[in-house]
């Protein structure tokens, strides 16, 4: 395996992929319900990377340091091969970590057993309140938060467990909701992460305003019942670590916005439709599936991907000023996957 090192020293060790631009919530910091109503503004269904592709390009991936998968959207469950494309990627060689990023609405126990027997090691829930009125109104579509605790319980059921539970905190959104759902998950084993409010694509409306700060979530939380900061669980990771002390699990913070984390990002990207993202904040990036479709060969891929990767030097979170005009046309968080 060679590995290989950006502009900044950083290695190459997660692909997250974008199985589909497609999804059945509208959240608003995200997929707002007044721009994206109407199904046009999705790519084209050949478009999409198809399942050998994909695993073509893990395959390519592996050989570079990628170890660590994670699969997203859109809503990554919507993709009817979802279950043999993970057995595929499992038999990768180097790939030891495949993890799956859901809204959890359509995560049935039997739909999770059959991503566990695949082989899926985790999976990531997105929750941003308990109170169902609030609920429904931020994913757009009035699902209950019912129905995603009940995710939540088939995937650990499934033995996907820990389950991690994203929680986007918007500032007059769900503040509210932060202290209930750190109660609600206290002493399950799970692990809840507030994130913070990004100013990813260009149609949820960011401002800085609307951001909760993790400090303040911290505290908010403390105050109730306090807390430790933890050793990361391993280099790069994106979400801080705190422990309650009185031994009720813990909790993650991602504060991309006031504490970002580029000097140790080790995420490539892959866009349903095959273009290679080297940041969140990406405007653009090459298309594999054309290549794939071409018929490039696999050394010269290589090739491409080892130099694509050695120019790379985005550190967009770190340069983040919201007074200076943003690049023209960031993808959208569902095209990029997260
Ligand atoms: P673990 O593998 O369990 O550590 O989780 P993860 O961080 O891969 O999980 P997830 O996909 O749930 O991402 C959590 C949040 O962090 C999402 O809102 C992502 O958009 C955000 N995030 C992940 N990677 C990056 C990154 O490289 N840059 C920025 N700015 N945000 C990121
Ligand atoms: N800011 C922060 N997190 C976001 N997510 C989606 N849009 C945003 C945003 N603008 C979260 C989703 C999901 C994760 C992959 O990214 O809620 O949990
Ligand atoms: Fe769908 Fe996730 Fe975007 Fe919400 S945040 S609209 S669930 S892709
Ligand atoms: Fe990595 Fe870009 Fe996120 Fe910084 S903003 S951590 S470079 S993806």
């Amino acid at each position: 395996m060679a590995e290989v090192r950006d502009q900044l020293n950083r290695p190459l060790r997660d692909l997250r992929i974008s199985l589909t631009d497609r999804c059945n919530f509208r959240c608003g910091y995200c997929m707002p319900k007044e721009i994206f109503g109407t199904p046009t503004h999705f790519m084209p269904r050949e478009d999409a990377m198809t399942r050998e592709e994909i695993v073509a390009v893990v395959r390519l991936m592996s050989q570079l340091g990628v170890h660590k998968i994670r699969l997203t959207g859109g809503e990554p469950l919507l993709r009817q091969d979802i279950a043999p494309l993970i057995a595929d990627m499992a038999e990768v060689y180097g790939i030891d970590d495949i993890a799956l990023t859901t809204n959890g609405s359509m995560l049935t126990l039997a739909l999770a057993k059959g991503l566990k027997a695949a082989g899926l090691g985790r999976i990531t829930v997105s929750l941003d309140s308990l109170d169902a009125e609030r609920f429904g109104r931020i994913n757009g579509v009035g699902v209950r938060p019912a129905k995603v605790l009940a995710a939540i319980d088939h995937a650990a059921e499934a033995g996907l467990g820990p389950v991690k539970i994203n929680v986007v905190v918007k500032r007059g959104m769900n503040d509210q909701d932060i202290v209930p759902l750190a109660e609600r998950f206290r002493f399950t084993g799970h692990i809840v992460r507030f994130i913070e409010f990004m100013d990813v694509g260009m149609s949820n409306r960011w401002s800085l305003e609307d951001v909760v700060p993790a400090a303040e979530i911290l505290q908010t939380i403390s105050q109730r019942w306090p807390l430790h900061p933890v050793e990361a669980a391993y280099y790069g990771e994106v979400a801080s670590r705190y422990a309650y002390d009185d031994g009720a699990g813990e909790i993650g913070l991602i504060a991309s916005v006031t504490q970002p984390f580029c000097g140790s990002c080790t995420r490539a990207r892959l866009s349903a439709d095959g273009r290679l993202l080297l940041c969140l904040f990406a405007d653009h990036g090459v298309n594999l599936r054309d290549l794939l479709r071409q018929g490039v060969a696999a050394d010269a891929l290589l090739e491409r991907v080892t130099q694509i990767w050695g120019a790379r030097g985005d550190r967009y979170s770190e340069l983040r000023d919201p007074r200076k005009s943003q690049p023209a046309k960031r993808l959208e968080m569902f095209q990029i996957g997260g």
